[in-house]
């Protein structure tokens, strides 16, 4: 599946078929999944930029309903509504223990892996067993899910807007939130508006940032930041880029976002950060991709640049607290869903992606 060619529609790197799932082990739970969106670290599995252990159900944001309960799962019911986060947090590691669960180390190499927390594959094809993508594996009817991976959520929420929460909003809103604590009246900058980064632009409106700047290659992408509260847009394609952005900001902003999963993206950010100001990234760039920026200038404008992972969101807290926002119409992230699709149709939904012709786009089941 790594590098597959375009278009996707006709390489079909995704093979929709029947695989064998196991039954729930200890502290696991079988999830019958409702709604799943597609995120660029999906594609970046099968684009070969982030490399994975193949074959691999892909999929990591998703919502579903418990449907049966593993030994030992004793906080959940059958029926319970649930959210799935894309790292499981054992609760007991270090980063768990002091709060930054995101970091969980268990959790990142089961994920590293392809297997559940508790170390388990529980997908199999005949006689290969099949790795799960983040602990998750959501393009499917069913996953088995380790119940570290899980959040129940509110079951009036429809399925098509509960899947956002379990990557695209808690990674942009999170970022904007959790990763730096934004306040009232600052100046940001959001570059790469997709799903996580449109989440970021409505995050800061949320927090109430004055000057919300958006940017992207595309145009049809700085229309739709327009609509959803971005104060200024630019294009990162025009020669003047940043100097507009300085000058608008007079000096740059106080935070800037990458949210594309490019290193010149992040190299953009960094440039139109101000002095004393803090450039957070989330995209997922290639691994072998690598940062160059002046040292000096780090030092003498006591920059700070910062990585962010799942929005470094506790997502036992995080996620109800961001579907609190959605309810009250603080955090209208219904406005990233561009369309439903059918999982039969998923490889051509791929191409849209990666063309950049759609925000988040979720298999119905
Ligand atoms: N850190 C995390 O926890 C986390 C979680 C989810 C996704 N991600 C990563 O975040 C990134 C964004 O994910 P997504 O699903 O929103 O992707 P997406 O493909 O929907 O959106 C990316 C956007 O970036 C724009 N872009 C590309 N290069 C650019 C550049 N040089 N300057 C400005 N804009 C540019 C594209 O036009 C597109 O609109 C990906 O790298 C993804 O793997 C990270
Ligand atoms: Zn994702
Ligand atoms: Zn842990």
């Amino acid at each position: 599946m790594s590098g597959a060619p375009r278009p996707y529609a006709a390489s079909r790197p995704l093979v929709v078929a029947d695989v064998t799932l196991d039954p729930p082990g200890r502290d696991e739970v079988l999830v019958a999944v409702r709604a799943a969106g597609l995120c660029h670290s999906d594609l970046s599995v099968i684009d070969g930029n982030r490399p994975r252990p193949l074959p691999m159900v892909l999929g990591h944001e998703c919502a579903g309903v418990v449907e049966a309960l593993g030994p030992g799962v004793t906080d959940l019911r059958v029926g319970d509504h649930v959210v799935a986060a894309f790292v499981p947090s054992c609760r007991h590691c270090e980063p768990c223990a002091h709060g930054r669960p995101a970091l969980c180390e268990p959790g990142a190499a089961s994920n590293t892996a392809g297997t559940l927390l508790g170390g388990a594959r529980r997908l199999h094809r005949g006689e290969q067993q099949l790795n799960h993508h983040l602990g998750v594996s959501a393009f499917a009817e069913h996953a088995v899910m380790s119940r570290r991976s899980l959040v129940r959520v509110d079951a009036a929420l429809p399925f098509e807007h509960a899947a956002l929460f379990g990557c695209a909003v808690t990674t942009g809103v999170g970022a904007v939130v959790n990763t730096v604590h934004t306040p009232p009246g600052a100046r940001i900058a959001v570059v790469g508006l997709g799903g996580v980064g449109l989440a970021a632009l409505l995050g800061a409106r949320a927090a109430e940032a004055a000057v919300r700047i958006a940017v992207d290659l595309s145009e049809d992408k700085l229309m739709l930041a327009r609509e959803l509260g971005a104060t200024d847009v630019c294009n990162a394609a025009d020669p003047r880029a940043v100097e507009f952005v300085r000058e608008l900001t007079h000096g740059g902003v106080d935070f800037a976002f990458e949210m594309a999963g490019s290193t010149r993206a992040l190299e953009f950010a960094y440039r139109i950060t101000r002095r004393g100001g803090t450039t957070v990234t989330a995209g997922l760039a290639p691994p072998q991709s690598m940062l160059s920026i002046p040292h000096l200038g780090l030092v003498a404008e006591e920059r700070t640049l910062k990585g962010s992972y799942l929005g470094s969101a506790d997502p036992e807290r995080d996620i109800p607290r961001f579907i609190e926002w959605f309810q009250g119409g603080r955090l209208p992230v219904d406005r990233l869903l561009s369309s439903r699709l059918a999982l039969d149709d998923i490889n051509a939904a791929f191409d849209t992606l990666a063309d950049g012709r759609a925000v988040r786009q979720v298999v119905l089941f």
